[in-house]
């Protein structure tokens, strides 16, 4: 039998909706809209389809969204200098600069400048720190968005065997933090599994993965999990995009299919989740600094 899909473009739509009528709730007792303001530096046109999807995503649920366009040859001043005015003006609820960065431009530095309280990507270290320590400001939005596409689906994380192939800051790291984290009133998303992280120099990733019930695959590599690396009926996520002739594919065989119990598709799996988790965070940044 063919994987169960679980389909995170329709999930994503619900959320959206959730945050649509919040949205529409504040503005019935006066309050100003959230506000994202994303920071893009130079032609990277894989960045520019983001960014421009998160603006219209924005725009759809009622947010106010500003994309602000800076050349590739921009200053690490000059981009400090754009996220410092950011920082500052108060209908920005939440700031996002878009990675990766030029060279000449040191990202950790730019990182850090982002006001905590305004960090939506939640890659500020203060904020990573927080998370790591169970308590979370918000949640980085790809491994948030894996965190409900599982929840919501039905699919039981407590007590499981989860396997999360890639070890980055913006997915492996913190999914990893977040499905072995005990869920709290605090902590929400947390997971309560028996989380293993394999990696570039993991020995034996097929018999590693194998074990997974859940499998979460962020590896950043073209179809690096093939179906004799899943155990029948596992759950398996696949974080990965790359384009081939022009089609979207992930980062697990679509072989899979016919091993795992429930499968993301790619297109229409974690993608869009990660936008819908970013307009929930820019809503609680909203909520944070003026209020519910
Ligand atoms: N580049 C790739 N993914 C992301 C993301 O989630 N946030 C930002 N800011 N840049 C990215």
């Amino acid at each position: 039998m063919p994987a169960t899909k679980l389909d995170g473009k329709a999930l994503a739509a619900t959320i959206r909706g959730e945050v649509a009528a919040a949205v529409a709730a504040r503005a019935a007792t006066g309050k100003r809209p959230p506000g994202l303001a994303a920071v893009i530096v130079g032609d990277n046109p894989a960045s520019h389809v983001y960014v421009r999807n998160k603006h219209k995503a924005c725009g759809d649920v009622g947010f106010a969204s500003w994309v602000h366009t800076l050349p590739g040859d921009t200053t690490q001043a000059g981009l400090l200098e754009v996220v410092e005015k950011l920082n500052r003006d108060p209908a920005v609820h939440g700031i996002l600069v878009q990675l990766p960065l030029p060279k000449q431009i040191d990202e950790d530095a730019v990182l850090r400048s982002v006001s905590p309280s305004k960090d939506v990507d939640c890659f500020h270290p203060e904020n990573v720190g927080l998370l790591a320590a169970g308590h979370p400001r918000f949640y980085p939005c790809t491994p948030h968005g894996v965190v409900q596409l599982l929840h919501r689906n039905g699919i039981v994380t407590a007590g499981k065997e989860v396997v999360v192939v890639g070890r980055s800051n913006i997915v492996g790291k913190p999914q990893a933090l977040m499905l072995m984290q005990k869920p709290t009133k605090a902590n929400p998303a947390g997971g309560d599994a028996t989380v293993t992280v394999a990696h570039t120099r993991t020995r034996d990733l097929a018999a590693v993965c194998r074990r997974a019930e859940i499998l979460v695959v962020a590896a950043g590599a073209l179809h690096a999990i093939t179906p004799d690396m899943i155990a029948p009926g596992a759950t398996v996520i696949d974080v990965g995009m790359h384009s081939v002739n022009g089609k979207l594919t992930g980062d697990v065989h679509p072989g899979a299919a016919d091993v795992a119990g429930a499968l993301t598709p790619v297109p229409g799996g974690v993608g869009p989740m990660t936008i819908a988790m970013l307009l929930v965070n820019t809503l609680a940044a909203a909520e944070q600094i003026d209020g519910v």
